[in-house]
């Protein structure tokens, strides 16, 4: 048996039964490079993956560079205000037309938009630094010098790459292989329940980049789960939502979906907050939403690694980008509505609420950084799971899915609900 086909047998035997039987992945699934060319073959590359969110990218000519599998990447607004996802690399010599640091020289701070990070940018075409060609921001090639000698050069033959996208509530999705079904399809019910939050026209107002040393699987499960806040959050969110009455939806076929209720005494402030137009449950409450938005948080992961969560103020977005076994990066956001940002007092609660949110975030990071580093250990052994970890065995059952070229639900009735076991 091959290295793959013994990790796939490990996953299945750590999620082909109920919940009550089930253990983590063995070591391997994290740190061996024949697995994670698999998951970048099948799962990323075959899937989606998302990149940007419309209001980091407002007017034509905004975009935003990444590398995402080896690819260097350009998510640009157009004149006709499509969003494209380009390669960077010019098809003459292999230049990235966009290298770090190309803001720095080329464009003025007004054009970079105070506070963002290098990686967004606005360009009236996208000139590569190398032998100056020049590109439309949809990738046509406008001009090249000194070509006219080459024979049978055609000038609409050699723009920039595009890959297939698709945009969903706001969120910009990539699919770098072009070969996977539509990605709307099974969402239906995710996109009903996020509904009220209206997340295309929600604007990210804080954006982070992250190195980290541990593998993207470790991210996935640790944003997923919701039994850590009983250690690593045991000072901060599981004063607000107790890890012991969070519960998962039933099986979905292409995506989790976690609950978070609000303890009691904050479902009460939030209400009081409300009645007030005051910013003292974190940023103003959200307008229109109904009780299951004022009294929880939802936390959802749409395989293979898009992950979101609403709360009653505020949502995030989580951009995964897997750079090798154990090792990732991440760009953490968070938006609100347009009215939260148009409040006088906005600068102040979002300084506030930026302190509150890393307080949290650096608890992940620090427990999924010493995971990784305990998944080196050549004695340890999966582990058993406890019933609040159904988000982290559903994620199995995707991969254990994958691996037999089905998905979940698919080819087996959807594990219920946990919701009974933890009330
Ligand atoms: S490599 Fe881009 S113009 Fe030559
Ligand atoms: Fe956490």
């Amino acid at each position: 048996m091959s290295e793959l086909e013994k990790i796939f047998e490990s996953i299945r035997q750590a999620c082909d039964v109920p919940l009550s039987q089930a253990t983590t992945l063995p070591r391997e699934a994290y740190r061996s490079e024949a697995f994670h060319r698999w998951e970048r073959e099948a799962l990323l590359a075959g899937g989606w993956m998302a990149v940007a969110h419309v209001s980091q990218i407002p007017l034509a000519g905004d975009f935003i560079t990444l590398g995402l599998l080896g690819e260097p990447l350009v998510v640009i607004r157009g004149k006709d205000q499509e969003i494209r996802v380009m390669s960077r690399v010019c098809p003459h010599r292999a230049m990235d037309i966009l290298p770090p640091g190309y803001s720095e020289g080329r464009l003025t701070t007004a054009e970079r938009r105070e506070g963002l990070p290098e990686s967004c940018g606005h360009a009236r075409f996208l000139l590569c630094p190398y032998h100056s060609w020049t590109f439309d921001l949809d990738g046509r090639l406008r001009a090249c010098p000194e070509m006219q000698l080459a024979e049978g050069f055609q000038r609409d033959e050699w723009g920039l790459r595009e890959f297939r996208s698709e945009t969903w509530n706001g969120f910009v999705f990539v699919n770098l292989d072009g070969e996977a079904p539509p990605f709307a399809g099974d969402l239906e019910g995710m996109a009903a329940a996020i509904a009220p939050w209206k997340p295309a026209e929600l604007e990210v107002v804080l954006q982070r980049e992250w190195e980290c040393e541990f593998d993207w699987k470790v991210l996935v499960e640790n944003f997923m789960e919701s039994y850590h806040h009983l250690g690593a959050h045991r000072k901060t969110l599981q004063l607000l939502m107790p890890a012991k009455n969070t519960w998962t939806e039933e099986e979905h076929r292409r995506y989790v979906h976690g609950h978070l209720p609000y303890t009691a005494e904050h479902r009460a402030a939030i209400e009081d907050s409300l009645a007030k137009g005051d910013a003292e449950t974190g940023f103003p409450v959200i307008r229109g939403l109904e009780e299951d938005g004022l009294s929880h948080w939802h936390l959802y992961l749409v395989h293979p690694c898009f992950l979101f969560f609403t709360g009653h103020d505020c949502c995030a977005w989580y951009r995964v980008e897997p750079l090798g076994p154990g090792r990732m990066k991440l760009l953490t956001t968070l938006l609100v509505p347009v009215e939260t940002t148009k409040r006088e007092d906005f600068a102040a609660i979002m300084e506030r609420e930026t302190q509150r949110l890393l307080a949290f975030h650096l608890e992940d990071m620090e427990v999924c950084t010493a995971v990784q580093r305990g998944l080196a250990s050549a004695g340890w052994q999966p582990g058993r799971l406890s019933h609040l970890e159904m988000p982290v065995w559903l994620f199995h059952r995707f991969l254990a899915a994958r691996s037999r070229g089905s998905w979940p639900t698919a080819d087996r009735p959807p594990a219920p609900s946990q919701k009974e076991v933890t009330s």
